[in-house]
């Protein structure tokens, strides 16, 4: 027998088990990506190329109509972002927005971005799901824009993946895979001091287009426009190690007896040169970082953790009257049980991380990943572990925290 590779375990009845309802399997052929199944798309374009997909969600409707994403955008705990471009001058502001902070829809060329709106909204995150076919560890958020006539924050790259999704009134792409990225300067946004479009559409709802980071790209709003980006995040290499140097020294380094280890000098001779840095100071630190030492494990409890961990201004809602558990137990077993739409729950072949947290899988094992990987638990599968009580008590302790609500969303 072949063997498989450890990212394409599974055979075709398993993966449409593990997945969700909106998600193509990876080997089933999709509009969503022009008719290429998941696997081709990311073998020939993912972090290569661009592509343009005509319908690739017809009769879309946006997740939210403008005056609900104004609504968000009023909010204190929503990272919004006001960008206008009156008379030729680039503005940027930082929200919340009162509606009446904002320019009318009439008035020409601005544009309002709700980053984080799958953290909002229940239709936000639903729209999510379909792109779970890359790795839920990649995925950064959605972010939804509203754009006057002639609306746009102007010619930029990103860091990121993104499939930029048309769900209200056309936009005008042009992009380009130019190798000059300066900026301008002195402006308050990253616009391209030269920015040379190779091809050009204009996108209608429904309409999507994928840019891996680095292509340069315009959109600008032909009419009343609404975009969703849905974007996957590449951290940078020095992000990934600051990040991880982070992590260890959190973890911290103990010595023999179990206390903080300290920097130890009793044998520093009095100086004459009290500002001199001493050679022997610098010896022993290099001696202390000579000794940090990680291993794979530490690695995989690393990436676990930071990529579970919900943005800064993410806060859960614990129901104010919380069933008691015998109750929950009761309802989960009719109804199921859903992650919350902020609730990040990835796992590996040892541990299982939950909003930031590590935990060993042990007799999770069973039902965790299922539950991680469509998000959701019917009520049938709740009541095949409702006989264990270690289950029941720990669900019961995240349904109060928050993590998870009864009820599986349509
Ligand atoms: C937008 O939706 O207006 C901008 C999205 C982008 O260019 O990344
Ligand atoms: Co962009």
């Amino acid at each position: 027998m072949p063997k498989r590779s450890p990212d394409h375990p599974v055979d075709a009845r398993t993966q449409r088990a593990s997945l969700p309802l909106a998600c193509p399997a990876p080997d089933v052929a999709t509009p969503l990506l022009g008719g290429l199944t998941p696997a081709q798309f990311m073998r020939k374009y993912w972090q290569k190329k661009p592509l343009l997909i005509r319908q690739a969600i017809p009769e879309i409707e946006a997740p939210l109509s403008r005056d609900e994403l104004f609504a968000l955008a009023d909010s204190d705990d929503v990272e919004s972002r006001l960008i206008t471009h009156f008379r030729r001058r680039w503005a940027l502001e930082h929200g919340p927005f009162s509606p009446d902070e904002l320019p009318t829809p009439k008035t020409r060329q601005w544009t309002l971005l709700v980053q984080g709106a799958d953290l909002h909204d229940d239709r936000a995150r639903a729209l999510l799901e379909r792109f779970r076919f890359a790795p839920d560890a990649r995925l950064d958020d959605l972010m939804i824009s509203y754009a006057s006539d002639g609306g746009g924050v102007g010619p930029h790259f990103d860091s990121y993946d993104v499939f930029l999704l048309q769900v209200h009134g056309k936009r005008r792409w042009r992009i380009g895979a130019q190798r000059d990225l300066s900026l301008q300067e002195g402006l308050p946004l990253k616009i391209l001091a030269n920015f040379e479009p190779e091809e050009e559409w204009v996108l209608e709802p429904g309409d999507m287009l994928y840019l891996p980071p680095h292509i340069a790209h315009d959109g600008i709003a032909e009419g009343e426009c609404m975009t969703c980006s849905i974007g996957f995040r590449s951290p940078s290499t020095n992000e990934l190690t600051s990040q991880f140097l982070y992590w260890l020294a959190e973890r911290g380094a103990n010595d023999d007896n179990g206390k903080p280890a300290l920097y130890r000098d009793p044998h520093q001779p009095a100086v004459a040169r009290p500002a001199q840095l001493p050679p022997a100071l610098v010896e022993r630190v290099g001696g202390v970082l000579a000794k940090v030492r990680w291993n794979d494990a530490d690695v995989s409890s690393f990436v676990g953790s930071w990529l579970s961990e919900p943005k800064a201004n993410v806060v859960f809602d614990a129901p104010e009257k919380p069933l008691d558990e015998a109750r929950f137990v009761a309802r989960a077993a009719k109804d199921g049980i859903t992650l919350d739409r902020r609730t990040i729950l990835l796992y590996d072949s040892r541990s299982y991380y939950l909003n930031g947290e590590q935990y060993l899988l042990k007799e999770a094992r069973k039902w965790l990943p299922a539950l991680a990987d469509r998000r959701s638990m019917d009520g049938k599968r709740f009541v095949t572990l409702s006989h264990d009580s270690c289950v029941t008590a720990l669900l019961h302790e995240w349904y109060r925290a928050g993590w998870i609500r009864t009820g599986v969303l349509a």
